[in-house]
């Protein structure tokens, strides 16, 4: 291997620079070069490379977003839109490919590596925390930090206004996000998408909390099913006696800002790691970290298995809610 390039991909997360700059860094320690491709893999099939070294990833772990800019391409997609992706690796001549990103951008490396036998090493990026196999992906940490220092500070208002406060944060399909943001901002309750309980027991579960204590922080994960959140918000508000319910969705500033430290260093260790198994002839894996160690499981395993919420920390989470 000489050549390799690394992209990101899908929802950018803070952290993706820690990683890239990890993996910029940890090649220029042998004889092999990288270069980056700008937007993922929309970069990829419009043969947007640019060159990386380790000067010029100077000066990024602290910044949120991601250098190499990311796209969610419809292309790649297509058998059409691979086969110019391929071209363009071939023309720039490279011979190992790392992606940054979700379980969509991996099952796109998946789907790619297998067609044209191509090298290619996964790793997890993304805030919605939803990828089997490693414990947390690069970004998690900021965004749950994001949604509790929101969470405090509207926490200030509801408590002034005696007000019931539904904070939306993102997720997806998952409830993890919203599960730790949840305990942590010390919110009265949290729904997920995992665990759907009928209206009624949630309105009875407001009101009984209602009666001890006038103003509640609810967490409510964007996969919810129980309408949007403002019919949700007009149905509490109709159904529990001189209540005043408010709506807040916290939307993209969960995806941005300054990366935590813990999402730096998961950055810097999945990059180097990362590295360090392309160039020993590994491909389709992904590299995550699971209790204090790398976990090197296949891209297959990684996008076909489900990760489960943590039901302990559900149940804890109800337990201590409750004044
Ligand atoms: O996967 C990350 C995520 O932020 C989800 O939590 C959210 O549902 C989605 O991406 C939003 O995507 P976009 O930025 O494309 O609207």
């Amino acid at each position: 291997m000489k050549n390799i390039a690394v992209l990101t991909s899908g929802g950018d997360s803070p952290g993706m620079n820690a990683a890239i700059r990890s993996i910029v860094r940890t090649v220029h320690q042998s004889n092999v070069k990288v270069q980056g491709i700008q937007y993922g893999y929309k970069g990829l099939i419009e043969n947007n490379f640019i060159k990386l070294t380790p000067s010029n990833v100077g000066n990024t772990i602290h910044i949120g977003g991601t250098l190499l800019k990311s796209a969610r391409s419809k292309e790649f997609y297509k058998k059409e839109g691979r086969k110019v992706a391929y071209k363009n690796l071939k023309k720039n001549n490279i011979d190992g490919l790392i992606i940054l990103g979700g379980d969509g951008s991996l099952t796109g490396a998946l789907i790619f590596s297998n067609e044209y036998n191509f090298p290619i090493i996964g790793i997890p990026c993304t805030i919605d925390n939803d990828i089997y196999g490693t414990d947390h992906s690069i970004g998690f940490a900021t965004a749950r930090e994001t949604i509790v220092s929101a969470v405090d500070k509207i926490r200030d208002t509801a408590s002034s206004h005696d007000r019931i406060f539904i904070v939306e944060v993102m997720g997806r399909n998952s409830g993890n996000l919203a599960l730790e943001a949840g305990i942590s901002s010390g919110s009265e309750m949290i729904l997920i998408p995992e665990i759907h309980l009928d209206i009624d027991t949630i309105i009875n579960n407001i009101s009984k909390i209602n009666k001890k204590k006038k103003s509640i922080i609810i967490i409510y994960a964007e996969g919810c099913k129980y309408g949007t959140g403002y019919e949700f918000a007009n149905t509490i508000e109709n159904k529990i006696k001189n209540s005043s319910v408010r709506f807040s969705i916290l939307g993209h500033i969960q995806r941005g800002g300054i990366p935590v430290p813990s999402d730096r260093i998961l950055g810097s260790i999945l990059g180097y790691k990362a590295i360090e198994i392309l160039l020993k002839g590994k491909s389709k894996k992904m590299i995550g970290y699971k209790n204090m160690d790398y976990n090197i499981i296949s891209i297959e395993d990684s996008i076909s298995k489900h990760k489960n919420i943590d039901t302990k920390l559900y149940e804890i989470a109800k337990i201590i809610s409750k004044q």
